[in-house]
């Protein structure tokens, strides 16, 4: 069963041409790996392509694998999520680590101004 279906997908950032006609299938069991050096679309193709309930599916079945204390390494701006699952929380900026503990302490006491910034805008 086809679970998720891109057809000629195209983004842009302002005069920037990010995604450029972008199509592709996912089957139900499929592993599909997105690969390309830093900046070829990757992230934009994952954040335009799922919908909100994709998304949430794809959260259960990260808090299923959390719950069975598979050990994961999760790269991702959905915070609340990443909040309720993680038992330590990096947050990077600018190529360093500039705070990293325990997600409550991070998400909602955030000491850094960078991280503070970043939690900010993600808000809104
Ligand atoms: N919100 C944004 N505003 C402007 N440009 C963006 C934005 N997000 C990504 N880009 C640009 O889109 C291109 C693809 O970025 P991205 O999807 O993050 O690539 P990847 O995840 O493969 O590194 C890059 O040139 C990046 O600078
Ligand atoms: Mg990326």
């Amino acid at each position: 069963m086809k679970l998720l279906e891109i057809k000629n997908l195209r983004k842009s950032f302002d005069d920037l041409e990010v995604l450029k006609d972008i199509s592709m299938d996912v089957n139900e069991g499929q592993v599909v790996s997105i690969l390309g050096p830093s900046g070829s679309g990757k992230s934009t193709l994952l954040r335009s392509a799922l919908d909100p309930e994709l998304t949430a599916e794809i959260l259960k079945v990260l808090k299923k694998l959390a719950e069975e204390k598979m050990t994961m390494v999760i790269v991702t701006h959905e915070i609340a999520f990443a909040r309720s699952i993680s038992d330590h929380v990096v947050f990077m900026d600018g190529g360093v680590i500039v705070e990293q503990c325990k997600p409550a302490d991070v998400i909602d006491k955030p000491s850094n101004v960078r991280t503070k910034a970043f939690l900010k805008k993600l808000e809104q």
